[in-house]
């Protein structure tokens, strides 16, 4: 598991574009990488709910639904808008220089 403050790279910058989910790790934590008017957002992939993972669901927008039971969270913040999930994802922090996308966890 990350330590909290610790900058990972993530991705190439490159491979993140609207539209699409794009799964990687945060140390031991699997994470969803997504574009949304220009800027990169870092979300928990698995669901509050129960065990599904989001890079497998569908994104509208800033929306993603969950594969299984179509909980929807916001990817830029990581709140629960639906149910069945009752509980937010875990949001992380993100820094881009060149190329590279950092994540870290939020303090
Ligand atoms: S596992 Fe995601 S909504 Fe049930």
């Amino acid at each position: 598991m990350a330590d909290e403050g610790d900058w990972i790279r993530v991705a190439s910058r490159a491979d993140i574009k609207p539209d699409v989910v794009l799964a990687s790790l945060l140390g031991d934590d699997s994470i969803v990488l997504t574009e949304f008017e220009g800027r990169v957002y870092a979300i928990s992939d698995t669901c509050t709910h129960e065990f599904a993972l989001l890079s497998g669901g569908f994104l509208d927008g800033h929306e993603i639904e969950c594969p299984l039971h179509q909980a929807r969270f916001d990817v830029c913040t990581g709140r629960c808008l639906e149910g069945p999930a009752t509980q937010d994802l875990e949001a992380f922090e993100v820094k881009i220089e060149g190329d590279d996308v950092y994540v870290r966890k939020q303090k």
